[in-house]
């Protein structure tokens, strides 16, 4: 071996976080490519119907998304809808239909043309190729198109024999998809089962010893319990692996709640490390009733802040809880420890600023959202591994990790409304997060500052 093998984050994160639940087989590599201003990655999803292709698949284009990796999914049944309309039945995806064959083909090679489009004029980094690709002959056809144009292929294959986690996904998923709109859910069931019989009749795995050797890939199997790697390369596809191997779907909660109203909250100064408001203490008090409401006698491992109002607002959770540096308040750099009229008095320019563009808006000193963003990415990686989690964090923290999970756009992340004494408990679907709030009957002061409008310009 001539070069590294593996990107050595990928071989420092490991240890800490996946030994314990995976095996890993490692494939090496020999090649080492640095991810550059040109990178270009399509990520080839692989695998029979019902394996979980879609929900990686817009899991890893959120993930990127939030890290501001311009990213996007590209679903060839999308397309396939679009050509040859919705209803198709199972006898469409047979392989020996030869007219159905070739209509998928004429799909996949519209989704391919507009991914590459979006590569060449809208100066894409990853695209999603989000289908089942499940034979050789179409991976060589994906890997010939895109090497024309310089895209990196990566393929990423779920292969899951668990029978009634296949049938669970039917009854969740499949069924309300609109090929089946309007059909009796127990036909659409069986449709869909004679479908997968179609696809496993032609389905060949990723195969290292079928000329797939030198293909980078990343084989999921049963959920992550096994993980292959093949021939990753750089940084960005090291990432992509990395959170791969962290994802689950047992069921879960997250739960959200600020700290309890603090001194400054009250004093209307933003930053600080102080205490909490005599309120503050009440809702620290309120706060474990509420969640064993929610939770009953389930597990659940609390994460605060290291600043003293996350650990107070903690104090009396009987819970076993971990402090993060990552989870501590944006840091206001010179205005810490203002309030936001003294800002506006003191740098006016800056105040104006904040609001023209509030997630890139660095406090002297101090950071922006963006930069919350990227220290919280451990973070994020962390709660796609856990179970139920309770965090107790700050005002903008909660934004930056909200934003991850309901998918909100960096305009709209600096101004969600993460109101004081409050929890807010997402549960994870299958392509979404549902969410309830509960507030806590302890007043508490107001601390969103909503985006000022400002007059429009008129003068041209
Ligand atoms: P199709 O080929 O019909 O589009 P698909 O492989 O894209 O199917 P999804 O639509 O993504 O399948 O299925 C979603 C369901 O798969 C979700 O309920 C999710 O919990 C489950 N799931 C997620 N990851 C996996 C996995 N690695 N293996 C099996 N199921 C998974
Ligand atoms: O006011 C409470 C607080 O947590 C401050 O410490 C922090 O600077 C602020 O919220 C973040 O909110 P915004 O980004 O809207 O100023």
């Amino acid at each position: 071996l001539d070069t590294l093998i593996l990107p050595l984050s990928v071989i420092f994160d490991l240890p800490l976080a996946i030994y314990d639940r995976h095996v890993i087989t490692l494939i090496l590599s020999t090649k080492h490519i640095d991810m550059n201003s040109s990178t270009r990655i399509a990520c080839v999803m692989v695998g029979l119907p019902a394996r979980g292709k879609t929900y990686i698949a817009q899991k890893v284009c959120r993930y990127l998304q939030w890290l501001s990796v311009s990213t996007k999914v590209f679903n060839v049944g999308n397309y396939r809808r679009k050509l040859h309309g919705a209803h198709q039945m199972h006898s469409f995806f047979d392989p020996h239909n030869t007219e159905g064959e070739s209509a998928r083909k004429e799909a996949a090679l519209e989704a391919l043309k507009d991914m590459i489009k979006w590569f060449l004029e809208e100066d894409g980094t990853v695209a999603i190729f989000d289908a089942t690709n499940s034979t050789r002959e179409r991976r060589c056809m994906i890997i010939d198109y895109c090497k024309k144009y310089d895209v990196q292929v990566m393929f990423i294959e779920s292969i899951c024999q668990d029978e009634s986690l296949i049938l669970q996904n039917i009854m969740d998923v499949k069924l309300s998809s609109p090929d089946y709109k309007d059909m009796d859910p127990e036909k659409a069931a069986e449709d869909f089962r004679a479908r997968i019989s179609h696809y496993e009749e032609a389905y060949e795995t990723l195969n290292e010893m079928k000329n797939e050797s030198d293909y980078t890939y990343a084989k999921l199997i049963n959920v992550g319990s096994q993980v292959m790697i093949n021939m990753i390369q750089g940084y960005l596809q090291s990432r992509i692996v990395y959170y791969l191997m962290n994802l689950h779907i047992l069921p879960r909660n997250i739960f959200f709640s600020r700290h309890g109203e603090s001194v400054y909250n009250l004093e209307g100064k933003i930053g600080g490390d102080s205490k909490l408001s005599p309120r503050g203490r009440k809702y620290a008090l309120a706060l474990p009733e509420l969640i064993k409401a929610n939770l009953g006698d389930q597990p659940l491992t609390v994460w605060t802040s290291t600043l003293k109002r996350t650990i107070e607002t903690a104090k009396h959770l009987q819970y076993p809880k971990l402090q993060w540096k990552a989870l501590d308040e944006l840091d206001a750099g010179v205005c810490d420890g203002m309030t936001y009229e003294e800002i506006e008095a003191k740098y006016p320019e800056d105040y104006f600023n904040r609001d023209e563009d509030k997630f890139n808006y660095r406090y002297r000193g101090g950071e922006s959202y963006r930069d919350v963003v990227y220290r919280l990415e451990p973070v994020i990686m962390e709660l796609e591994r856990q179970q139920n989690i309770l965090i107790i964090g700050h005002q903008a923290i909660l934004r930056c990790i909200y934003a991850y999970f309901q998918k909100l756009s960096q305009d709209d992340l600096p101004y969600v409304k993460i109101p004081l004494h409050t929890v807010i408990k997402l549960t994870p679907k299958a392509y979404t997060c549902q969410e309830e709030r509960y507030k806590i009957d302890i007043d508490a002061v107001d601390t969103h500052r909503p985006k000022p409008k400002r007059p429009t310009d008129v003068s041209n």
